[in-house]
């Protein structure tokens, strides 16, 4: 029998259920690998962000809330975007999951939906994820999900240098 978590990736939308997994999403607990948490602005900000990407044809990526398969309140988000990397066009890929819901595979079963979805709609061959080096959940996950470790990297996250790994998935 399989008994691992199954999830649905919701698209992002406008509607309080947003808002507050952000907010949920913004704890210190939640962004201690992220360079802390953001203020009201930047929460609208991001809101606005991923809405926009929602309104983009799926190719450019999209954010996700992850809710249960079998519902439930939402217990994270997941989503990938464009970037250049290493003069290169590719997609990028980060998630988070609630600390309650944390250590039963729900981050493994999103990123494997996601995984599924870019390859379906995005046009790029290449996923990376860039977690900091001392993320170790983050990086259990890249390594359960089938990434492939491509090394250390200086990774710019909101305007600060970051050691990060550079992980690769390819989509084709
Ligand atoms: C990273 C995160 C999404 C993982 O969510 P999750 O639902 O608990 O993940 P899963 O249950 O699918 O897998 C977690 C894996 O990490 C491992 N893990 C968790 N904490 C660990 C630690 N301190 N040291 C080593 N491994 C650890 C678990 O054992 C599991 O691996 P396993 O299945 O091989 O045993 C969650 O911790 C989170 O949201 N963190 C804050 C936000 C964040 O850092 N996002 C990543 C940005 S790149």
């Amino acid at each position: 029998m399989d008994t691992k978590p199954a999830v649905q990736l919701i698209p992002w939308a406008e509607g309080e259920d947003f808002v507050l997994l952000l907010r949920q999403n913004n704890s210190p607990a939640m962004t201690r690998f992220l360079g802390g948490p953001e203020t009201d602005e930047q929460l609208a900000d991001r809101h606005r962000r991923y809405l926009a990407l929602s309104a983009r044809e799926p190719a450019a990526g999209r954010m996700f809330m992850v809710i249960p398969a079998d519902g439930g309140e939402p217990v994270g988000t997941v989503g990938f975007w464009e970037r250049d990397w290493q003069d290169e066009p590719v997609y990028e890929t980060g998630w988070g999951i609630r600390p309650e819901f944390q250590g039963r595979g729900l981050a493994l079963a999103a990123v494997t939906s996601l995984i599924a979805h870019a390859r379906t709609h995005g046009t790029r061959p290449h996923l990376h994820a860039f977690p900091g080096i001392d993320n170790a959940a983050s990086n259990a996950v890249c390594r359960n999900a089938g990434f492939e470790l491509l090394g250390e990297t200086t990774f710019e996250y909101r305007g600060t240098n970051h050691r990060s790994n550079d992980w690769h998935h390819p989509l084709r």
